[in-house]
């Protein structure tokens, strides 16, 4: 018989959601990575949840910067989501191997990626081995697009283990 955290893995393992890119920067760093664990929170007021583990050089360095950037996947940007997840800025230069602009509030925005928001972090909450951020939308440009999603993403090994 299965033990509840099997049945529990078994359950949201199957799920299948959109993947973000998350950038932010802070002292003078450009931090981001590949996240699964991200969500709308509210409609009115408009609100999103983004976790960051704990492992994470993103969080890490940069989680008191203040503002996320969001990114959608594009369903084709697979060597995006490879790079962004499959690699940690504790080795890889990843924001010189891919093009990005400075974005609101300094943040990068990645030129691959047409859907993207920056929010402002409203409140950051223990999670267990990721802190939740909750954001505020504060700028935003949107392009239609099919999205890269987890069930494509599971295969890329990543960067640092939650
Ligand atoms: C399918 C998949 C989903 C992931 N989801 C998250 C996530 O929700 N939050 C997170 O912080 N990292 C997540 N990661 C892991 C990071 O993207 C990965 O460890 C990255 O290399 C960390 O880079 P950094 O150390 O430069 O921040 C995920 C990776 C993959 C492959």
């Amino acid at each position: 018989m299965r033990t509840l955290s099997e049945t529990f893995d078994a359950i949201v393992g199957d799920f299948e959601y959109p993947m973000f890119i998350v950038t932010t920067a802070a002292g003078g760093e450009r931090l981001g990575c590949l996240v699964g664990f991200a969500t709308q929170a509210s409609i009115d007021p408009p609100r999103f949840l983004v976790c960051l583990s704990h492992n994470n050089r993103t969080y890490r360095h940069g989680r008191d910067s203040g503002w996320l950037a969001v990114h959608a996947v594009l369903a084709e940007a697979e060597a995006l989501a490879e790079l962004f997840g499959g690699h940690t800025e504790d080795d890889v230069d990843k924001f010189g191997r891919c093009a990005w602009h400075d974005g609101p509030h300094g943040m990068p925005v990645l030129d691959e990626c047409g859907n993207w928001f920056v929010g402002r972090v409203l409140d950051r909450l223990d999670a267990g081995d990721h802190d939740a951020f909750l954001l505020e939308p504060v700028a935003a440009e949107a392009e239609p697009q099919a999205d890269f999603t987890f069930h494509r993403a599971k295969r890329i090994d990543p960067g640092h283990e939650a």
